[in-house]
């Protein structure tokens, strides 16, 4: 096993490391896409390189979501670039036990469906582990596995993802750094993580078949990807102790393994959380309000009471060197908590507020609201929303996709069995409806697990959430032509599994901004979700965006974009620009204006580890903004929603 201590390896990255806590090599790059790139490049050069030595090159390879943008360039490099994969042999790291190959959420599907169907690699060259074979045959087969992979001559480059719990293939917390290829029980979590694969918690298999640890150390070369929202878990990995309780810690002890992760899975690294700490710090005023703010927090102080002793004992002994008195520096920071705070988000009209996160003028704005999903809208931004319209603007939203498939089947029977009664009722030929009420009863009752539903469920799906959200821009007091739905075609595919955007996303989007150009643009800010719905969605506004910059329209150099965290978290407290308090009334008016998707309630598709209803979600984390600020010293509010402005 190549084993030493990373530190030890070289001078140069001795430094480096030591200096930036990180005990693995860490690549940063802006975004997946470019970090998948980068991976891609490698396994390039080294399928080349064997290729010019008339050898094979042995890769392993991992799946989920985060190998996704790789194995899309690879097919690309082979298709565009001519790169070769007929000396490639691949081992992939595990398999769901018991599954057919055949089915669906298999990983032997999976790797055919993102790579192997689309390049020249010998089918006779893939290696997986059988996730069909009878249990008493599966030691035998894992034995196997190993042994074949040291014919070989081993793993010369091993793709690794991240598990949040710190999982390396399914080797679960407290897997042994001496593990072999065997059959795994897999953690709660892991199936919770996964679920989105199978719709459903119930239909995630409850084992797996997986290379050890001590095989993935084996591998010659180590590049483990992590991308969003894997920052803590990529933390502890990285600059944590060796433990078995993180299995991607162990990966320390190799001696040539590297992460590659975007900026999203780096902002829990010491050198991007708290630079100040690896004596790397420029002291912008952003950077100054992060540290004294992390600090407050940190101490439970408000930022006005923090002493120059306080500075001191948390490294910001540098700032104070630089910048003077701990009071002037905490005022500095208070200021810019307390201007962020306003109840006017579209500007206040009449008032010269130099400070104010928003121009005052044109007043009344038009403000255009883009919602990836038909209730992210009222869910993320419903207060803001609110004031809005009440504050006279004129507010557009534009839901992006019809989000039909977080709609369970039994809605699409009570809806239909509704249209069926409504004719009858009102003497209306019923003839149609009820020949679509039968066929779709017969086909939900036979539906197989994960079987994509037909064009027409998959529409009255869409047209029950569209109702829904024209019931809340009715309820807000929008009027109904200022609901646009753009049924955005890349979401289109009756499964989780989205395709990329398209051309027809941006040409449908740059249409409606034309038609609209808005002062004023609120977009789902979802920067670390590299494969969800929302990150595309944003993508494809931002792409937009830049477009019709370059076409030099008059009226974008007047609109200005805010983002909101469409998902499950909010911005850090130190990020936000604009927050917009509520009180308690407004806190009820949202609640029930997401009450009002009812095919959302009571049991929130693909929830993940979290049980709360998508309402109470909303309101913790608006009441815990709003608790941040008040612990910061600022005026404590019942909840706030935050943004983040977006310069384009
Ligand atoms: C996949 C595997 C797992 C994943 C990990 C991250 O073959 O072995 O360790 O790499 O669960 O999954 P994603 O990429 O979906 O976040």
């Amino acid at each position: 096993m190549p084993q030493k201590n990373a530190n030890m390896s070289n001078n140069k990255l001795n430094v480096d490391l030591i200096d930036s806590f990180e005990k693995i090599p860490v690549k940063i790059f802006n975004d997946s896409k470019t970090g998948s790139s980068y991976v891609a490049r490698e396994i390039a050069n080294l399928i080349k390189d064997k290729q010019s030595k008339k050898q094979h090159c042995v890769l392993g390879l991992a799946t989920g979501s985060t190998p996704i943008t790789l194995y899309a360039e690879l097919v690309r490099l082979h298709k565009e670039e001519g790169l070769s994969f007929k000396n490639v042999i691949t081992f992939n790291l595990d398999e769901y036990y018991p599954l057919q190959k055949k089915a669906l959420q298999s990983y032997w599907s999976f790797m055919h469906r993102h790579l192997f169907s689309h390049v020249d690699i010998d089918p006779k060259n893939i290696y997986l582990p059988n996730g069909e074979l009878p249990k008493e045959e599966i030691k035998k087969e894992c034995v196997a596995y190993e042994n074949k992979i040291e014919d070989l001559g081993g793993i010369d480059l091993q793709i690794l993802g991240i598990g949040n719990n710190g999982h390396i293939g399914f080797n679960e917390p407290g897997s042994s750094i001496f593990s072999k290829t065997r059959l795994v029980s897999l953690d709660n979590s892991t199936r919770i993580a996964n679920a989105y694969e199978f719709q459903n918690i119930s239909q995630v298999p409850r084992m797996a078949i997986t290379m050890g640890i001590s095989t993935i150390l084996k591998a010659k070369r180590i590049l483990l990807m992590a991308w969003g929202m894997k920052a803590p878990i990529v933390a502890k990995s990285v600059e944590g102790h060796v433990t078995e309780q993180i299995p991607a810690s162990i990966l320390q002890q190799h001696n040539d393994c590297t992460f590659v992760i975007d900026e999203n899975a780096a902002t829990e690294l010491t050198r991007i959380k708290s630079p100040w700490l690896t004596g790397e710090c420029v002291w912008t005023p952003k950077m100054i309000k992060r540290a004294v703010v992390n600090t407050a927090l940190k101490l439970n102080k408000p930022v006005l009471s923090l002493t120059t002793h306080d500075y001191n004992e948390n490294g910001l002994g540098d700032l104070l060197v630089e910048k003077g008195e701990a009071y002037e520096i905490n005022l500095q920071v208070y200021y810019l908590l307390r201007d962020s705070i306003t109840g006017w988000p579209g500007g206040k009209p009449n008032a010269i507020i130099p400070a104010h996160p928003e121009r005052s003028e044109p007043h009344p704005k038009r403000c255009l609201i883009f919602s990836p999903h038909p209730d992210d809208d009222i869910i993320s931004m419903g207060g803001t929303f609110m004031r809005l319209h009440d504050q006279g603007h004129e507010v557009h939203v534009a839901y992006q996709t019809s989000g039909n498939i977080a709609v369970t089947d039994e809605f699409v029977t009570r809806f239909l069995d509704f249209a069926v009664g409504f004719e009858e009722q009102f003497g209306i030929d019923n003839h149609k409806s009820k020949t679509i009420l039968t066929t779709s009863r017969n086909y939900l009752a036979t539906k197989k697990i994960n079987e994509v539903d037909t064009d027409e469920i998959r529409s009255i799906k869409g047209l029950i959430r569209r109702c829904e959200a024209k019931a809340t821009c009715r309820y807000v007091g929008l009027k109904e032509e200022n609901c646009h739905f753009m049924n955005l075609p890349f979401y289109e595919t009756g499964t989780v599994e989205k395709n990329p955007m398209s051309e027809k996303d941006i040409h449908l989007t740059i249409d409606l901004l034309h038609q609209l150009q808005p002062h004023q643009i609120f977009c789902a800010g979802d920067l670390a979700d590299p494969h969800g719905t929302h990150k595309v969605c944003l993508d494809i506004v931002f792409e937009s965006l830049k477009r019709i910059k370059q076409s030099g329209a008059a009226w974008i150099k007047d609109c200005w974009v805010w983002l909101y965290k469409g998902a499950w978290q909010e911005w850090d407290i130190a990020d936000i620009e604009m927050a917009i308090p509520m009180s308690p009334d407004q806190v009820m008016k949202k609640r029930f204006g997401i009450f009002i998707h009812q095919s959302q309630k009571d049991m929130v598709p693909f929830q993940g580890t979290d049980s709360r209803e998508f309402w109470q979600r909303a309101e913790d984390r608006n009441a815990n903004t709003a608790n941040l600020y008040a612990g910061l010293g600022l005026t404590k509010y019942a909840a706030m929603e935050a943004f983040v402005r977006w310069y384009y």
